[in-house]
């Protein structure tokens, strides 16, 4: 194959053994749901969903071998042989000196945020995610963007969307002193704006820059190997590098990690804190007592560690990775051949379709992504997710904030769904598109205090 012209599909290097059967609604049933769940999403059964496309984050589809893993858990309270067959694989992988299992990344997060930031720091970041700012703000921070523009513009097609602008810190550690600048948060594939990768070179210029003041980069390595990806495809002189060997490079730039192993480590519940400073360690170890549990299990069982440290490896290969991003790019693709306008690049865990310009007679105030994710459901039971204003939430001082990008993200699940199905989701956006002037917004019937995508309440405006 590798001599002829042909190029090569993104087909999956794994087969099916085991299958889960789905319920297929029809229209009435679906409309009574997405009424029932107040046109949120979130609060849909899922079993009345046919393609979940809300997140990629716990919905991996594990391997055999993960799954005989979970028989060879350790499940005793300290020590867990388990844990040191994690930490054995994150240092061996990743690079860390030493770490903290916690049960998913928000818990890492909050235990690093706690240590870390004092009342008034600020915490510049290539693009904020919502439970990493919000963890910084209740810890007394204040985050700020420093992605640089083109991140904010859905059409540009910068190969590095995730790129920091020096610039822009710069005017930062100026106004405030490196001193208030506990560390830079910096995610590898930047979630929120579409799955976009930062560069290597970007980095290490990031990495000059903070080493000469002193401050940390702590890195939020969530979609790291899906960065290592686009790394390897772009990026000059790395087209001949394992994803492996990017993936310990890029942690070799970074002072510590919070990461939420659901995503790319290829399992259904996890994460963990790494740090290369001891001082840190050990108040994170203190910490990690009082709200996950022992530091060798961090509110994990043994047989999710196990799996975790297999996930990593798995997460690594490159053909994986070649037909994970490979089945993004053909949704995209398709998508695109029906005149929908997405974010580009297309990104590394889903297709974020742009709502303002796909409902463009709505104001962002009458939520045009929420609006978009119901009518999807409405069509054909898949399942997508705002990100856009609500999902922004409000400032300290109660507005709102007005992001530029209203999306609504199609996340893929890890090794979960077929060609056909990303065939489906093709047709259904295409089906919405063709009736789009006659879609409705929406208004917001009930807000919680936080994190107010998960469980706000909308009604159809008239
Ligand atoms: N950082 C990033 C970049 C994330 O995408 C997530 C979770 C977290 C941190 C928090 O990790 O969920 O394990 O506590 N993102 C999910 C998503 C929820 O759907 O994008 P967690």
């Amino acid at each position: 194959m590798k001599d002829s012209k042909i190029k090569q599909s993104w087909a999956e290097p794994y087969k099916i053994k085991m299958v889960e059967l789905l319920k297929m609604t029809t229209k009435k049933q679906r409309l009574k749901a997405i009424k029932e769940a107040g046109n949120n999403t979130f609060l849909l059964h899922s079993e009345d969903v046919y393609i979940d496309l809300l997140t990629d984050s716990g919905t991996n589809a594990m391997s055999d071998v993960q799954w005989s893993a979970l028989m060879l858990g350790d499940e005793a309270y300290a020590g867990s042989k388990s844990y040191y067959k994690l930490e054995a694989a994150i240092k061996k992988y990743y690079g860390y000196k030493y770490i903290i299992p916690t049960h998913q990344g928000r818990a890492a997060e909050n235990i690093l945020s706690k240590i870390l930031i004092k009342k008034g720091d600020v915490i510049p970041g290539n693009m904020y995610f919502t439970t990493t700012r919000l963890h910084q703000e209740l810890a007394g921070g204040i985050f700020t963007d420093i992605i640089i523009d083109e991140a904010h513009d859905p059409y540009s097609e910068h190969l590095f969307k995730g790129n920091v602008d020096i610039a822009k810190l710069d005017k930062v550690v100026k106004k405030y002193g490196a001193k208030k600048i506990p560390y830079i948060s910096i995610a590898t594939n930047v979630n929120m704006a579409g799955g976009q990768p930062i560069s290597f070179a970007n980095l290490k210029e990031l990495r000059a820059y903070t080493s000469k003041l002193g401050i940390r980069i702590i890195h939020d390595m969530t979609r790291v190997a899906e960065n290592a990806y686009f790394i390897q495809q772009r990026e000059k002189g790395y087209g001949k590098k394992s994803i492996q060997s990017i993936v310990k490079e890029i942690c070799s730039l970074t002072d510590g990690a919070t990461m939420s192993a659901k995503k790319d480590a290829l399992v259904n519940i996890g994460g963990f804190l790494a740090t290369n400073e001891w001082d840190v360690f050990e108040e994170a170890r203190n910490m990690v007592v009082v709200y996950e549990g022992l530091h060798t299990y961090g509110g994990l069982a043994g047989r999710d560690m196990e799996a975790i440290a297999i996930g990593i490896a798995e997460s690594l290969d490159d053909n994986h990775q070649h037909a994970r991003v490979g089945q993004v790019e053909y949704l995209g693709h398709k998508m695109m051949e029906f005149g929908i306008p997405i974010v580009k690049p297309i990104g590394g865990h889903g297709i974020f379709v742009d709502a303002k310009a796909f409902l463009p007679h709505l104001t962002q105030d009458q939520f045009p992504a929420q609006t978009l994710a119901a009518e999807l459901y409405i069509d054909s039971g898949v399942r997508t997710m705002e990100r856009g204003i609500v999902s922004a939430g409000r400032k300290a001082n109660g507005e709102n904030y007005y992001p530029k990008l209203e999306l609504v993200r199609f996340t893929i699940p890890r090794r979960v769904y077929t060609q056909a199905h990303m065939d489906v989701i093709a047709e259904s956006a295409a089906a919405v598109y063709e009736r789009r002037k006659s879609i409705k917004g929406l208004k917001m019937v009930y807000e919680p205090k936080y994190l107010r995508f998960f469980q706000a309440k909308f009604e159809t405006l008239k």
